[in-house]
């Protein structure tokens, strides 16, 4: 089996996310890369990640014409990425020329294509807040409407809610790649995580990678923190 936990690269700077990734790299299979770190230091970063031999996941969360869209997946697919991230209410256009400019760009260099994975509803919003930006409908059948949207427009994965992962797995087909956050191993405080399961509990329900943040770099031992995850899933 490869090593699930992605680690949550959530620091400030370029030299805390190089720290941190050499402390726990053994004992993980990938690193995030959100919109906080990318922001402060660029695609420099994700190419000094990418130089110790760890796999990135690049979670930008592009949402915009298909146009844009297809030009960013491009950019990141150059930059060797191995997962990315794209919002499903972009609509299934613009999920669709993501993965094929995923596919064709990665021919083009020579590399495998990143996984193009598709963000459905936040987890921050809820049934009022959807509401409000004009849907009538509950967040789990809006989750389960867009997950079949981007099964339709060639995703291969997607991001989802602890929570999620059961109902997903029921209604998708078997290649899709979940990955879900929210991930607490109860030794740890929730922190703003509402719903989570253990790293074991999620996988069982069907999780294929789990993205794992403040159990491991706010721990006091991070590396210890993350071997002992390990364990506890193998
Ligand atoms: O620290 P923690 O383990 O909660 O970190 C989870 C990571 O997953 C963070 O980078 C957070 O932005 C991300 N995430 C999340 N919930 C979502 C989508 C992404 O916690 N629904």
């Amino acid at each position: 089996m490869q090593n699930p936990i992605i680690v949550a690269l959530d620091v400030p700077t370029a030299e805390a996310a190089l720290e941190l990734a050499k402390e726990v790299a053994p004992a993980v299979g990938a690193f995030k890369i959100g919109s906080e770190l990318f922001t402060a230091a660029g695609p420099d970063i994700v190419r000094r990640i990418r130089d110790t031999g760890a796999a990135v996941f690049l979670d930008l969360k592009f949402h915009d014409i298909p146009n844009t869209v297809a030009k960013a997946v491009a950019s990141a697919t150059r930059l060797d990425v191995q997962m990315l991230t794209i919002h499903t209410s972009g609509g299934s256009e613009m999920m669709r020329v993501a993965e094929e400019s995923a596919q064709k760009t990665a021919l083009q260099s020579g590399r495998n294509a990143p996984l193009v994975l598709g963000v459905t509803v936040l987890t921050s919003m809820d049934g009022s807040a959807l509401n409000e930006i004009g849907s009538e409908t509950n967040v789990g059948k809006q989750v389960e409407r867009l997950a079949m949207l981007a099964v339709n427009s060639g995703l291969r994965g997607l991001v989802c809610s602890p929570l999620e992962i059961a109902g997903l797995r029921q209604i998708l087909p078997e290649h899709m790649q979940l990955i879900t956050p929210g991930i607490r191993t109860g030794a740890e405080k929730a922190d703003d995580q509402k719903r989570t399961l253990s790293p074991r509990e999620a996988l069982d329900a069907g999780a294929n990678w789990l993205v794992i943040g403040r159990p491991i770099y706010s721990a006091e031992n991070p590396r210890a923190a993350a071997e002992n995850i390990l364990k506890s899933i193998t």
